[in-house]
C-alpha cells in the first residue's frame, strides 16, 4: 500500500504540538504493518536541512502563478523518503511556522498551505513517474485542501487515488476571506455550501471534511463529540451527515522516544520492574527548578500549550490549596500572556512549591514526565492528548477532564476501579473549579497510601500505548479507499 502522508509539522524537525509527534511516529508505525510511506512537507528550514540526497523532481507553477520547486530525497531523522516543497518566499521565515513575531497568523497562510494540498494532488497524478500513491493521507487544516484538489483531479487521473483526512483539532480551521478563493485553482462550484464555503468565507477544514473519502479523528470519544453542536465548532451538521465516513483512531505513543527505560533525555532510567530511578529523577528536577527537595511532596506537572483549550485556569484556581496540602507544581508551557503572567506570579510567591518555565523545551518535557507524580490535563476539550499518555508511561497518574481522548485513556481511581485494577488516574466531569478541586483531593488521598499508589503507577507504566493497533486501523481505511 503506497501512502503519501501530508502534514505541516513533523517531529523531530518541526513541532508546535501533538500533530508533529503523530506525523513523526506514523511513518515507522505504518511501515511496520506493510505500508510504503512517503512524506510531503513544506520546505521549512529544519526540514530542508534534514533532506539527504535531494534531487529536483519538478518545477511547478502554483495556481496563483508562483514558481516553486519540488525536491525529493530522504529525511535523515526519520529514515523516510520525502517530497519537500522548496519555496523560500513562502516558508523561510524565522519563528513559528504559522505566525509572525507578534503572534499574528501570516496573511498569506492560505497560499502557504494551499500549496501543500495542491502538490499532494500533483503527486497523486503521477508527477513522480517512479512512485504514485494509492492513498493521500492529510492532517489538519494545513493539508486539508488535498482531498478537494484530488476530488477535482479525478477526471484526469489514470488511477483512482483515495483520500483520508485526519482532524487533530477541529478548533483550528484555516478560514480565509472569500476573495482568495479565485487564486486556488479550484472550480467555482467548490465555493458552495456543498463544498468549502463556510459562512461566506473559505474554509480549509471544511474542504477536508467535505471532500475526503474517509475522515478520521484522533480518539473515538472526540469522533462522537464533534458531531454535537457543543463541540462541533459549527461543522457538526456536516460531520453528522458524513458520520458513516468518520471514525476515531486513538493516537499512540512512539516508544522509541517516550520510554523511561531507554530515554537519553532523563537523568536516571527506570521502568515498571525497576522503578527506583523515578525518585532520583524527582529529586533532580526539584533541585533543578529550585523546589524544596522533598521526596514525599506529591509533584504535579503541566507540559502544555497555554491556551483556552487546556483549561489551565482550573489549575490556577487550585494552586493555593495544592500548596496548603503539601504538594508542588511544575509547569512548562508557553502561550497566552495572561496565563503566563498568572502562573509566574505563583512561582514568584512560592518558589519552593511552584516552578514555572515559560518557553518550549523538548528535553525539559522529558525530565518533567520522569519526575512528576501527577500530570494535570484539565482540558475544556481534547481531541486526544498525548501528555497524559506520556505521563502514564513515566509512572504518573494523570488528572484529567472526561473529554475526548482523555476519556478514552484515563480511568478514575474510584474504589471499584482500584479493586478491578483498571484505575490509572483521576477523572472529573464538570468544567468547574469545584470538580477539579475534588479530583485533586482524590489524588492527595491516594498519594497518602504509598503502597496502593505504587501499585497503580506500576500498572500505568505497563499500559500498551503502542502504535500497532492504530496503524492497522489506518491500513484498513487505506484499503477501503484505494483503487
Ligand atoms: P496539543 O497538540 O493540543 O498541544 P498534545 O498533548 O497532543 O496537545 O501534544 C502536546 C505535545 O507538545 C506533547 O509532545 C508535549 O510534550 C509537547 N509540549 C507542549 N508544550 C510544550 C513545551 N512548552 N515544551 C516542550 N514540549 C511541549
Ligand atoms: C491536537 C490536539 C491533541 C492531539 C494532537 C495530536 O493538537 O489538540 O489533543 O493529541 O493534536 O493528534
Amino acid at each position: 500500500m503506497k501512502v503519501l502522508q501530508v502534514s505541516a509539522e513533523i517531529f523531530p524537525l518541526l513541532k508546535t504540538g501533538g500533530l508533529a509527534d503523530i506525523a513523526g511516529a506514523l511513518p515507522a508505525a505504518l511501515t511496520a504493518v506493510g505500508c510504503d510511506v512517503r512524506l510531503l512537507l513544506p520546505g521549512f528550514a529544519p526540514i530542508l536541512q534534514d533532506l539527504q540526497d535531494a534531487s529536483l523532481l519538478a518545477e511547478l507553477t502554483a495556481p496563483w502563478g508562483e514558481r516553486v520547486r519540488l525536491l525529493q530525497g530522504s529525511l535523515a531523522s526519520l529514515a523516510t523518503q520525502a517530497y519537500v516543497i522548496d519555496a523560500p518566499a513562502l516558508y523561510q521565515r524565522p519563528g513559528s511556522p504559522y505566525e509572525d513575531a507578534q503572534r499574528q497568523p501570516y496573511a498569506d497562510n492560505y497560499r502557504r498551505f494551499a500549496l501543500l494540498g495542491w502538490v499532494a494532488a500533483q503527486l497523486a497524478q503521477a508527477l513522480d513517474k517512479s512512485w504514485q500513491p494509492q492513498v493521500v493521507h492529510s492532517h489538519d487544516w494545513h493539508a486539508a485542501l488535498a482531498p478537494a484538489y484530488l476530488h477535482y483531479a479525478r477526471a484526469r487521473q489514470a488511477q483512482r487515488v483515495g483520500s483520508v483526512y485526519t482532524v487533530h483539532n477541529l478548533a483550528y480551521q484555516g478560514v480565509f476571506a472569500r476573495q482568495h478563493f479565485a487564486e486556488l485553482g479550484l472550480p467555482e462550484a467548490a465555493f458552495a455550501m456543498h463544498g468549502l464555503e463556510f459562512h461566506g468565507q473559505l474554509s480549509f477544514m471544511k474542504a477536508g471534511l467535505y471532500y475526503a473519502d474517509r475522515i478520521t479523528t484522533v480518539s473515538p470519544t472526540y469522533a462522537r463529540e464533534i458531531q454535537t453542536p457543543e463541540q462541533g465548532c459549527g461543522l457538526d451538521g456536516l460531520l453528522r451527515s458524513r458520520a458513516n465516513m468518520l471514525s476515531g483512531i486513538l493516537n499512540a505513543v512512539d516508544e522509541a522516544v517516550w520510554s523511561p527505560a531507554t530515554d537519553k533525555l532523563i537523568p536516571f532510567a527506570f521502568d515498571a520492574l525497576k522503578p527506583a530511578g523515578k525518585a532520583h529523577c524527582k529529586a533532580a528536577l526539584q533541585k533543578e527548578m529550585g523546589l524544596a527537595v522533598q521526596p514525599r511532596a506529591p509533584l504535579f506537572g503541566v507540559v502544555s500549550r497555554l491556551t483556552e483549550q487546556k483549561g489551565l485556569h482550573l489549575v490556577l484556581s487550585a494552586i493555593d490549596d495544592l500548596i496548603a496540602r503539601g504538594g508542588q507544581l511544575v509547569v512548562l508551557g508557553s502561550g497566552e500572556a495572561w496565563l503566563e503572567a498568572a502562573l509566574m506570579a505563583h512561582a514568584e510567591k512560592s518558589p519552593q512549591a511552584v516552578a514555572v518555565n515559560l518557553g518550549y523545551d523538548e528535553s525539559l518535557a522529558h525530565r518533567i514526565f520522569a519526575a512528576t507524580d501527577v500530570t494535570l490535563v484539565p482540558s475544556r476539550f481534547e481531541p486526544c492528548g498525548l501528555t497524559q499518555m506520556y505521563g502514564l508511561k513515566y509512572g504518573n497518574l494523570p488528572l484529567v477532564r472526561r473529554v475526548g481522548g482523555l476519556a478514552d485513556t484515563v480511568v478514575d481511581c474510584t474504589l471499584e476501579n482500584l479493586a478491578e485494577h483498571s484505575a490509572n488516574g483521576f477523572v472529573f466531569d464538570d468544567f468547574s473549579t469545584d470538580a477539579f478541586g475534588r479530583a485533586l483531593r482524590r489524588a492527595f488521598a491516594l498519594y497518602a497510601r504509598p503502597r496502593e499508589w505504587d501499585a497503580v503507577a506500576q500498572r500505568a507504566m505497563q499500559t500498551d500505548f503502542g502504535w500497532n493497533a492504530s496503524a492497522l486501523n489506518y491500513l484498513d481505511l487505506y484499503r477501503q479507499v484505494a483503487a
